[in-house]
């Protein structure tokens, strides 16, 4: 198997990884709420480095706290948190795996917006509110868009102080950088809007400061939507075009990035992305969690709650899945992407069969692929590909349980088939990597004063 493209290695201008499988993004609250990150992460994180990935993409990580998605992930926004993220890396790192830290900012898209965040409007480049949940926001001025840029390029320098192999900047899915990005959702008229030069231009930017930060050699990628599909809700406009993200992807190689990491979609989740079913049983339990987050969440939790009114919610969403596979669900745009830019390209969207992964990169579609929930069903997926196996003996069925439970619920796999049935071990494996130490600290106690 060593002539295998999977598991041949990658030598990028500033990575080297041992094969081509990186652990996509995955998000999960396992963090304490001043965004410092706990032993769970170190745990959780350790299980795809031992199970042999090449590289982990972090779970989305906040350079600012306005710019959470839901209270309980890991930050990066205080230098004191670089010892913190330091440790993590070097556990990686003892699996020979690379960690790149995904360096996030969620704009309107606010699922949950905690204590730091309550009772105000999140910063976004328009005033208009995100369209499927009603998340409220306003048109972030000048000096604040200044203040972000530097807040991503003293991310990226915390993150190459901490050892870490390197950074991705979150501009896909959704979130502030696709804010500014899309034609769908960036109203403003000054020039962080209007053209497609002006709207990349926050992007840009970020890019640049960062490379001034932390200088030429130390990897930068960036995950981008290829194409928006806005137009979730009929009457919402569709966004930005492939050809308008292939400029894009263009100019983001020039200001200085070294691969990117293509999905789909202008939120998230999307039909498109994670690809596969809608677990309403799920999110009936799970999204009256974010009742107050937005002006339609109410209305959505009806949707989602009853079953009589289900077909409206699953109507909108299987519309846009129609002509899909799950599987390599965004591969023609990453080959479009491939082809028109110079820098190595990730694909990401439902790989699962390495015979697909293979075809994926032999045909020159893409230089790697992402994966997040089939390695989150099976952790050790590069080492079943390495004996011969195509597919895991229980695959992920891209049910989408794990996504929707994570308003609420630990991370991991919810899908009951895949443990036989047996809830208690379905849980017991969910429970896995929370950290029980032996012993609790008690905090010191001054001596008592004399009256
Ligand atoms: C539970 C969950 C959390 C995710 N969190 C993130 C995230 O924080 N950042 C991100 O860019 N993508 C995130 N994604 C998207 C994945 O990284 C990936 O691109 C997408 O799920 C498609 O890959 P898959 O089919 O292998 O799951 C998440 C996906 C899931 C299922
Ligand atoms: S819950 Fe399990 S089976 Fe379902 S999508 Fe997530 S990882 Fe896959």
């Amino acid at each position: 198997m060593s002539e295998d493209v999977i598991f041949s290695p990658l030598a990028w201008r500033n990575l080297q990884v041992k094969n081509r499988l990186f652990r996509s993004n995955i998000s999960g609250r396992f963090d304490n709420e001043d965004g410092s990150l706990t032993q769970t992460r170190i745990n959780w994180e350790c299980q795809f480095a031992r199970g042999g990935v090449g590289a982990i993409v972090s779970s989305f990580v906040p350079v600012q706290m306005e710019g959470r998605i839901i209270a309980g992930y890991a930050t990066i926004h205080r230098d004191d948190f670089i010892p913190l993220w330091q440790r993590l890396g070097e556990a990686v790192h003892r699996f020979d795996c690379k960690y790149i830290l995904q360096l996030s900012h969620s704009g309107r898209q606010m699922d949950l917006p905690g204590v730091h965040n309550q009772h105000r409007r999140s910063l976004s480049s328009t005033d208009h509110q995100e369209s499927l949940h009603g998340f409220l926001c306003r048109a972030m001025s000048e000096h604040e868009i200044e203040r972000t840029v530097q807040a991503f390029a003293d991310g990226a320098w915390r993150a190459r102080e901490a050892g870490l192999d390197g950074v991705e900047l979150h501009a896909a899915n959704g979130y502030l950088f696709t804010q500014f990005l899309s034609s769908a959702i960036n109203d403003r008229r000054d020039r962080y809007g209007g053209s497609l030069a002006n709207r990349a231009r926050f992007l840009l930017e970020v890019i640049r400061a960062i490379r001034e930060r932390v200088g030429p050699d130390f990897h930068l990628q960036v995950k981008i939507s290829a194409v928006d599909h806005n137009d979730i809700l009929p009457w919402e406009r569709k966004g930005n075009t492939l050809a308008e993200s292939l400029q894009v992807c263009r100019w983001v190689e020039t200001a200085g990035a070294d691969a990117l990491h293509v999905s789909v979609g202008s939120l998230f989740p999307h039909p498109l992305n994670p690809p596969g079913d809608f677990a309403f049983d799920t999110i009936a339990s799970t999204y009256d969690a974010m009742l107050s987050a937005g002006t339609n969440t109410f209305r959505n939790y009806l949707l989602f709650r009853y079953s009589s009114l289900r077909w409206i919610f699953r109507w909108l969403w299987s519309r846009h899945q129609r002509g899909h596979a799950v599987e390599g669900v965004s591969l023609d745009e990453a080959r479009a992407v491939r082809q028109a830019v110079d820098i190595p390209v990730i694909s990401t969207g439902g790989y699962q069969r390495a015979s697909l992964v293979r075809e994926a990169i032999a045909s020159g579609a893409c230089d790697a692929v992402s994966s997040a929930r089939a390695l989150i069903a099976n952790p050790d997926l590069p080492k079943q590909w390495q004996v011969g196996q195509d597919e895991p003996a229980r695959p992920c069925t891209f049910c989408n349980k794990c996504l929707l439970n994570a308003p609420k619920n630990p991370l991991g796999c919810y899908e009951l088939s895949r443990f036989d049935g047996d809830h208690e071990r379905m849980i017991a494996t969910l429970m896995s990597i929370y950290d029980t130490r032996p012993e609790l600290r008690l905090p010191s106690v001054p001596p008592a004063q004399n009256p």
